[in-house]
This record gives C-alpha cells, sequence and structure tokens, in this order.
C-alpha cells in the first residue's frame, strides 16, 4: 500500500519524509516478492533502519521546538519501532534470507506507519493548527 493523501499530517517536511518512507518499504515488499537478491534486501532494510532514525529524530526535533505535549509519548513508539526493525532485521538473518520473512516484515512496517501516522502524527498537525 503507498502513501495516501489520507495519511497527510498537514505539515509539509513531515508528509514528505513519510512518502519515502513508504516508497522505500514498498521496495523492500516488491523486491521480496521479485526474490531480488539477498544483498540487495539486506541493502534496503539497512537503508529503512538509517532513514526511520533520521525521520524520527527530525520529527522529535520538530516536536521539540513546538513545545509538543505529546513529545515524551512519541518518543517512546519511535524507540519501540526501532526495537521492532532490528528484531526483523535478525529475524531475516536468521532465516538465512527467507523472502517470505522479509514480506511478513514488510506488512508489519507497512501496518505500523500507517497506524502511527494516522493516530500520533495526526495530532502533531492538529496541535500546530490549533495555535
Ligand atoms: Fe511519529
Amino acid at each position: 500500500m503507498p502513501w495516501h493523501p489520507s495519511l497527510s499530517v498537514g505539515i509539509e517536511l513531515i508528509d514528505e519524509q513519510h512518502k519515502e518512507w513508504f516508497n522505500r518499504a514498498e521496495r523492500l515488499f516488491d523486491a521480496g516478492k521479485k526474490g531480488q537478491a539477498k544483498e540487495y534486501i539486506g541493502e534496503l532494510l539497512e537503508f529503512l533502519d538509517s532513514y526511520t532514525k533520521k525521520h524520527f529524530a527530525d520529527e522529535e526535533r520538530y516536536m521539540r521546538q513546538l513545545n509538543y505535549p505529546g513529545l515524551e509519548e512519541q518518543k517512546k513508539a519511535h524507540a519501540a519501532f526501532i526495537a521492532q526493525l532490528a528484531k526483523l532485521r535478525e529475524d531475516y538473518d536468521a532465516s538465512g534470507g527467507s523472502i517470505s520473512v522479509i514480506i511478513n516484515a514488510n506488512r508489519i512496517v507497512i501496518d505500523w506507519l500507517t497506524k502511527h501516522i494516522s493516530n500520533m502524527d495526526r495530532q502533531i498537525g492538529e496541535f500546530v493548527r490549533s495555535k
């Protein structure tokens, strides 16, 4: 599932990063379906991991500048997701690079992103507009 305008939080920087994030997650999924080289999937997994960390850092900085009251809750959710990504990576490595692990992992990632954006990130936009 690609990024969809219904997932917009109304803050350009965050929306643009979310789009890129979805594209990357989607590419990983496609690579898995096409049975592409394990190395390539490893590379994408690594990129997804570093992009996620960059995105969370940027989002948290933005919330801090705003004195956003939900910052701590967001930080906890972000840290939990980073741990989940690391676990997926371990599972992938432990499975010897199984494609089904990747496809399953991607379902988890896309589900998490969709829920997190719809529930938590959208509130950042609402907070900005209420000021
Ligand atoms: Fe967030």
